[in-house]
C-alpha cells in the first residue's frame, strides 16, 4: 500500500501568512501540520509516500526532505495548478501504479492516526473507504448522505443546502478502481476535479464504498481560528519537558515544553505551552495554549492562546495579546517616544485589532 499526501493548493483564507509560506508547514505545537500526516501514515506501516506539491514546493521539499528522518521514502509530484483533489490523484498515476493507497490532505489533523482505518480497509476490501465526522458547518465540506443501513446514498461537495451534517474528513482509502472514476468525471462549478464526484461515480458504478464515522477529533486547518484550535487540541497532549534556563523569579507551571538555549527571566509560563530553542523571554506572562517557535524575543509581554513563528520580536505591549497568529521575522513593539503614533508596515491582507 502507498500514500499520497496533498500539499499543493493555494491557501487564500490564511493570507497574509500563506503569501510567503505553505499552509501545510504552519506549525501546530511547534511542528508543521504536514509532519503529523507523515507520522500517521508511517505509524500505519506505509513507507512509500508521494507528496503533491505546487507553488510552495521548494519550501515543502526543503522542510520535509527525502523522508529518511521518519524511516519513509518520499517522492514529490509537482502539480502545476490546484485543479482539484482528483486531479492530484490523476497526475500521481505513475507513482501510484496499481497500488491501493491512502490519500491524506496535508492540512488535516486527526486524532489517533490512520492505522485502524488502513486495517479495516485491508480486512473489508471495499473499492474505497471514506471517513466522516459530524460538523456544525457542513456547507464548508464534502457531505455524505447515508442510507438507513449505513451505506452511502450520495456525496456532494460543499452543498448550498446540505442533506446531512456528516462531513468528509480529508483521509480516504482507495483501490486503483478510483482511477477509472476520475477519468469519467468533469470539473465542478468551481473548476476543480472533485474527489467527492469520483467517489460518487464509484458508488454509481455499483462499487462498494465503506464509510466510517470518526469518534476522535478532526481538524481542517483552513483558517486562523482553525490553526489556533488545532494548536489548543494538540497542546493538551504534549508532555512536560524543560530545557533551557530560567532565573529564580521565573516559573513554568503545568504542561510546558521549553527548548534548549532558551532563557527565561522574571517570566511565568502557564501551560499548556511550547517554546522552541534559543528564545529570549523576559518580564513576561506566557499563558495557556501558546506556541512560540525558535529564536523569538519577548520582553514586557503578556500573551495567551497565540502562535508566534521563528525570529519574531514582541516588546512592551500594554494589553494582553490573545487569539493571534504572528509569522516569521515580525517586529511588534510599543515605543514611548513622541509623537505617540501608530506606525505600521503591514503586508497585504494583514489583520490588526487595536484596543
Ligand atoms: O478537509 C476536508 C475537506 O477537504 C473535504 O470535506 C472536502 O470534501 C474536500 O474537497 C476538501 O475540501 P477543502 O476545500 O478543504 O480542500 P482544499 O482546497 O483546502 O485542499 C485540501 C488540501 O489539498 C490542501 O492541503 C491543499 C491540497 N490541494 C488542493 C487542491 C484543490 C492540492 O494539493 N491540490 C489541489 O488541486
Amino acid at each position: 500500500m502507498k500514500a499520497l499526501i496533498l500539499s499543493g493548493g493555494k491557501a487564500k483564507r490564511l493570507r497574509p501568512i500563506t503569501y510567503t509560506s505553505a499552509k501545510q508547514l504552519l506549525p501546530v505545537a511547534n511542528k508543521p501540520i504536514l509532519f503529523y500526516g507523515i507520522e500517521a501514515i508511517r505509524d500505519a506501516g506505509i513507507t512509500n509516500i508521494g507528496i503533491i506539491v505546487g507553488d510552495t514546493r521548494e519550501e515543502v521539499m526543503a522542510a520535509t526532505g527525502d523522508g529518511s528522518r521518519w524511516g519513509v521514502q518520499i517522492t514529490y509530484i509537482h502539480q502545476d495548478a490546484p485543479l482539484g483533489l482528483a486531479h492530484a490523484v490523476a497526475i500521481a498515476g505513475d507513482f501510484l501504479g496499481d497500488s491501493s493507497f491512502v490519500m491524506y490532505l496535508g492540512d488535516n489533523l486527526i486524532e489517533g492516526g490512520v492505522a485502524g482505518f488502513v486495517e479495516e480497509f485491508k480486512r473489508e476490501k471495499p473499492a474505497a473507504e471514506i471517513l466522516l465526522k459530524q460538523v456544525s458547518n457542513p456547507r464548508d465540506f464534502g457531505v455524505a448522505l447515508l442510507n438507513p443501513d449505513g451505506t452511502i446514498a450520495a456525496l456532494e461537495e460543499k452543498p448550498a443546502e446540505p442533506k446531512s451534517n456528516l462531513a468528509l474528513v480529508g483521509v480516504y482509502l482507495f483501490t486503483p478502481e478510483i482511477h477509472a472514476s476520475i477519468a469519467r468525471i468533469k470539473p465542478s462549478a468551481r473548476g476543480e476535479l472533485e474527489i467527492t464526484d469520483a467517489i460518487q461515480d464509484l458508488i454509481d458504478r455499483g462499487e462498494r464504498v465503506l464509510s466510517h464515522e470518526l469518534s476522535g477529533w478532526w481538524l481542517d486547518t483552513g483558517k486562523k481560528d482553525d490553526i489556533l484550535e488545532a494548536n489548543r487540541t494538540v497542546l493538551d497532549t504534549v508532555p512536560r519537558l524543560i530545557g533551557g534556563t530560567m532565573d529564580a523569579a521565573s516559573q513554568a507551571v503545568g504542561r510546558v515544553q521549553i527548548g534548549e538555549g532558551t532563557v527565561l527571566t522574571n517570566t511565568t509560563v502557564r501551560g499548556p505551552v511550547v517554546i522552541g530553542r534559543n528564545c529570549r523571554i523576559s518580564n513576561a506572562f506566557i499563558g495557556p495554549y501558546s506556541s512560540i517557535a525558535n529564536n523569538v524575543t519577548l520582553e514586557n509581554v503578556e500573551m495567551e492562546h497565540s502562535i508566534i513563528l521563528d525570529n519574531t520580536t514582541v516588546r512592551n505591549l500594554d494589553g494582553r495579546m490573545a487569539d493571534s497568529l504572528i509569522a516569521r521575522d515580525v517586529h511588534l513593539t510599543r515605543v514611548d517616544s513622541r509623537p505617540r503614533v501608530y506606525r505600521f508596515t503591514l503586508g497585504d491582507d494583514s489583520r490588526i485589532e487595536l484596543i
